[in-house]
């Protein structure tokens, strides 16, 4: 697989300009927000690994904001977040975090999208949530 991006490599979305980097330190800092949370640092029990979680992130954003992939990745990520208890409550903390975490490192325009695309993905986690829920408990029972 090709080396990860150069710091200052750019992509574009709809227009917005973002370097490697800006993706870097926004998931960087925000894990370690997330670490020292008190509500979302038990949901993040599970990560063992956190510079590799975080370097798994920040793959997954420059390639969701079009990137090309530069690591082995394959994501699957309704039943991580299902067996990690995401919900609706946690999922608001989790986007006031990272809308928090934006604001100190981005531009305006740079938050403003990454906002509205973080909000609708969380949104779209919500309702494949509920989708695993369901079939999750209509094969194993829900007591
Ligand atoms: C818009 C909101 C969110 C996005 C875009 C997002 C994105 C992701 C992605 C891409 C992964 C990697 C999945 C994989 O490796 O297959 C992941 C893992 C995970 N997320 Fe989220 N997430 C969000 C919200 C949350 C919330 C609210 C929780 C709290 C329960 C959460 C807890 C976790 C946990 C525990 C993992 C598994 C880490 C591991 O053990 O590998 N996420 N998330």
């Amino acid at each position: 697989m090709e080396d990860a991006p150069r710091k200052n490599e750019l992509i574009e979305v709809n227009g917005v300009l973002f370097s490697y980097k800006d993706i870097f330190s926004v998931i960087n800092d925000f894990y370690g927000r997330i670490q020292t949370d008190p509500i979302l640092q038990a949901p993040f029990k599970s990560v063992e690994d956190w510079p590799e979680h975080i370097k798994n992130i920040t793959h997954f954003w420059w390639v969701k904001f079009g990137g090309r992939a530069y690591m082995f990745s394959q994501y699957n990520p309704v039943p991580k977040h299902f067996f990690a208890g995401f919900n609706r409550d946690l999922l608001s903390r989790w986007l006031f975090i990272f809308h928090q975490t934006l604001n100190t490192h981005l531009t305006q325009e740079q938050v403003a999208l990454w906002t509205l695309i973080s909000t609708r993905m969380g949104e779209g986690l919500v309702i494949k949530n509920d989708h695993y829920k369901l079939m999750y408990e209509s094969k194993n029972g829900s007591g």
